[in-house]
C-alpha cells in the first residue's frame, strides 16, 4: 500500500518536473488558451443566437451596475460611468431625428471625454463612426469623407482651424459640420456644446442600436493608403469585441486603473483601451497627449496599474533623466506593441518588474498574437492549438524584388524555424478580412491568392517575422509600401505624390531609413531633378510642411541621376534603404529637413554625427 502511494507520488513528481523542464510554459499556455476559447465561445453564442452584446451595450450595463464608479479621469476631473452614460444620451437625443440607423458620422477630435460621449451617443442611434486622424491635412481629409459616406462631421473646438481651407468643399458636399464649442465661430459651422447641455438625457430605446449580425460595421479607422490617400479600415462589432478582450486576456480586473496616452482615433486606444476598460468595468486615466516627464507622476497620483504603450513611448521614458525612487509605483503591466528588446530590458531594469504584454495585430488584419509569457523581444507565442484557431504562415520573401518567393509552380514557400519570412494570415469564415470601405481595389491589394494551393486567399500583413524553436514569434521588419515613424504608419506613395507637386522634381522614390536611437524608420526620398531645373530646398520645405503631417515628411533627400527599378518596374528600394543617409559613404548630394532654417539644407558629416549620437533630435 505504502509503496503504491510512494510510487504514485514519485510519478506525479516526475511528471511535474518533466513538465517543468520540457514544457516550461505549459500552464501559462493552457490558461491563456482557455481564455481565448472562453472568449471565442461567447462570440460564437452571439453569432448563433443574434443576442449580441456590443461594446456600447456593455457600457450601458456597467453604468447601471455602478453609475458612481469613475470611468474616465481627464485633466484631474473624474467622469463616472453614470456621467458619460447621461452625456452620450444627450448627444443621441439631439441627433435622433437627424441621422438614421446605419448612417456614418465622422469625428475629428483630440483625446477628451466628449470624444467618448459623441462616439457612444451616435452608436446608441445605430450609426457607425469614422475616426479621423487629427494630423491629416486638407486634401487627404476631404478624401476620407468620400470613403465612408459621412454626412455629419463633429469636430473638436481646438481643431476647427484645421478645417478652414476645406469648409467650402464640405458645404458643397452637403456635409454638416458641428463644432464642440459654444456659439458660432465660423460661418456654416453649428455649435454643439450649448445644444448638448439643453438636450434631454433620457435613454434611447436599445432597439435603435441593436444589431443582428456581428459583421455589421461599427467604426471606420483610417490607415495609410498604399495608393496615395488614407484608406478606411472597416471595423465590425466582431473586431471591436475581440479587441476589448485584450486586458481581460492578460488578467486585468475591475480594480485596475488604466493609463491611456495614445490617440483615440487609433484602434489601440479606442478599442483596446476604452473598450477594454468597459469590458472590465475599470477606470481609465485619459491623457490628451503623452508626456514623458509627467508619466510616472501621473501613475503615482492615480495609482495606475496598467498602461498602454507603443515602442516609442517606452524609449522616451528610458531617455528621461534618472529620478529618485523610479520603482516606486503600482504599475504592474504594460499593454501595447512595438517594444524592442534593448528598450524592453532597460525599461524593466529602471522601472521594476512590470509585465510587458505585446499585442500584435493590425487595425484591419484578421490575426492576433499575444505574448502571454512575457518573453522579452517576442510579440507572441504559438502552439499546436493556437495554429488551429489562427491559420497563419511565414513565407520566403525576396527583398530585392519586394515580393514573396514563388516556386516553379507559382506557389509560396514556408520558411524554416528561426528563418525570417512574410507573415500571411488565411482568410476564411473563422477569421474574415473585412477590407476597406468603398474600395474593392485596395482590399484586393492586401490579399495574396494562390499561396499554397490554387484558389486560397491570405491577408498580407506586410510584416517580416520569425518563429524560434520554442514557438516564440518576433517582429523583424516591415516590407512594401509603408514604414512606421513616431508611432504612425507612413505610406510611401502618399509622400511620393506630394513630392511630385513641386515643379523641379521629375521622379521621387520614398522609403524609410533607420536612425540610431529611434524606433521605426525616418522618411527619406531619392529624387531626380528635372534637367533644366535646380534643387530648391526652401520650396520643397514649404511644400512638405504644408501638405504632410510631421511624421510623414522626408527628413532626408538624396539627389540621383536615375532610380533603379525591378523587373516589374517597381522602384528598387532595398539598396537605398540599406545605404541609409551617411554622407561619407554616399556620393550623391544629401539634404536634411531643418526646421530652424525652414529649408532642406546640405547634410554635412557634422549634422550626420549629431543625429547619429542623439544630440540632434529628429
Ligand atoms: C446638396 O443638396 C442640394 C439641395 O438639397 C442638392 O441639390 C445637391 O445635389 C446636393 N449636393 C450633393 C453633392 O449631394
Ligand atoms: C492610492 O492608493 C493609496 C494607498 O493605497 C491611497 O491612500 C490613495 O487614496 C489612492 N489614491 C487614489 C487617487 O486612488
Amino acid at each position: 500500500m505504502l509503496s503504491w502511494i510512494a510510487a504514485l507520488l514519485t510519478g506525479i513528481l516526475t511528471a511535474h518536473l518533466a513538465q517543468r523542464l520540457c514544457f516550461p510554459y505549459f500552464w501559462k499556455d493552457a490558461l491563456y488558451l482557455m481564455k481565448v476559447i472562453r472568449y471565442g465561445a461567447r462570440l460564437e453564442i452571439y453569432k448563433r443566437t443574434s443576442l449580441i452584446v456590443t461594446i456600447v451595450d456593455r457600457f450601458v450595463q456597467q453604468a447601471q451596475r455602478f453609475p458612481e464608479k469613475p470611468f474616465v479621469i481627464f485633466e484631474g476631473v473624474t467622469y463616472t460611468y453614470g456621467d458619460l452614460e447621461a452625456r452620450s444620451n444627450r448627444v443621441a437625443r439631439l441627433f435622433q431625428d437627424t441621422v438614421k440607423k446605419g448612417d456614418t458620422v465622422a469625428l475629428l477630435m483630440n483625446n477628451e471625454p466628449d470624444f467618448i460621449s459623441v462616439w457612444f451617443g451616435f452608436c446608441k442611434l445605430g450609426c457607425a463612426l469614422a475616426f479621423l486622424n487629427t494630423n491629416i491635412k486638407s486634401r487627404s481629409l476631404l478624401h476620407c469623407f468620400n470613403c465612408c459616406g459621412a454626412k455629419q462631421l463633429v469636430v473638436g473646438a481646438d481643431l476647427l482651424d484645421n478645417l478652414e481651407d476645406i469648409l467650402p468643399s464640405l458645404q458643397e458636399d452637403n456635409i454638416t459640420v458641428w463644432s464642440l464649442g459654444h456659439g458660432n465661430s465660423h460661418p456654416g459651422v453649428h455649435s454643439l456644446l450649448d445644444k448638448i447641455e439643453k438636450s434631454s438625457q433620457e435613454p434611447i430605446a436599445a432597439k435603435r442600436r441593436s444589431i443582428s449580425c456581428l459583421k455589421t460595421p461599427t467604426l471606420y479607422i483610417f490607415t495609410s493608403g498604399t495608393t496615395g490617400l488614407p484608406k478606411a479600415a472597416v471595423i465590425t462589432h466582431l473586431q471591436s469585441l475581440k479587441a476589448a478582450g485584450g486586458f481581460w486576456a492578460y488578467g486585468g480586473t475591475e480594480k485596475d486603473v488604466i493609463y491611456t496616452p495614445l490617440p483615440l482615433y487609433h484602434s489601440a486606444a479606442s478599442l483596446v483601451g476604452i473598450g477594454g476598460t468597459i469590458e472590465l468595468g475599470a477606470t481609465c486615466i485619459l491623457k490628451k497627449k503623452f508626456s514623458a516627464s509627467q508619466f510616472w507622476n501621473d501613475c503615482r497620483k492615480y495609482n495606475v496599474t496598467i498602461f498602454q504603450y507603443i515602442g516609442e513611448l517606452c524609449r522616451y521614458l528610458c531617455n528621461q533623466p534618472m529620478g529618485e525612487n523610479e520603482k516606486d509605483h503600482k504599475v504592474h503591466m504594460g499593454v501595447g506593441n512595438g517594444l524592442r528588446q534593448d528598450v524592453w530590458r532597460e525599461f524593466l531594469q529602471r522601472f521594476g518588474e512590470i509585465r510587458m504584454c505585446e499585442i500584435y495585430g493590425s487595425t484591419e488584419g484578421n490575426l492576433c498574437f499575444m505574448n502571454h509569457i512575457g518573453k522579452i523581444g517576442a510579440v507572441g507565442r504559438s502552439n499546436f492549438f493556437y495554429k488551429l484557431i489562427f491559420k497563419y504562415d511565414l513565407v520566403k520573401y525576396d527583398l530585392l524584388r519586394d515580393e514573396p518567393v514563388r516556386d516553379h509552380n507559382g506557389f509560396c514557400q514556408r520558411v524554416q524555424k528561426g528563418e525570417t519570412g512574410l507573415l500571411l494570415s488565411k482568410i476564411c469564415s473563422q477569421s474574415p478580412f473585412f477590407g476597406y470601405a468603398g474600395s474593392k481595389q485596395l482590399t484586393e491589394k492586401k490579399i495574396l491568392r494562390d499561396v499554397f494551393v490554387k484558389g486560397d486567399a491570405y491577408f498580407n500583413t506586410g510584416d517580416l517575422m520569425a518563429e524560434d524553436e520554442n514557438n516564440f514569434i518576433s517582429f523583424k521588419d516591415r516590407v512594401g509600401d509603408t514604414f512606421r515613424w513616431k508611432g504612425e504608419n507612413v505610406a510611401t506613395t502618399e509622400v511620393t505624390e506630394i513630392l511630385g507637386l513641386v515643379d523641379f522634381i521629375q521622379e521621387a522614390s520614398v522609403y524609410g531609413v533607420q536612425v540610431p536611437g529611434n524606433e521605426g524608420r525616418a522618411g527619406m526620398a531619392a529624387v531626380i531633378v528635372r534637367p533644366e531645373c535646380t534643387f530648391d530646398g526652401k520650396k520643397l520645405f514649404d511644400l512638405v510642411v504644408r501638405e504632410l503631417p510631421s511624421y510623414a515628411r522626408p527628413l532626408f533627400i538624396r539627389l540621383q541621376e536615375s532610380i533603379e527599378t525591378t523587373s516589374t518596374f517597381k522602384h528598387q528600394k532595398f539598396g537605398l534603404v540599406e545605404s541609409g543617409f551617411n554622407p561619407s559613404t554616399i556620393s550623391d548630394p544629401l539634404y536634411f529637413l531643418d526646421y530652424t532654417e525652414k529649408s532642406y539644407i546640405p547634410l554635412t558629416s557634422s549634422i550626420y554625427a549629431s543625429i547619429s549620437n542623439g544630440q540632434k533630435k529628429v
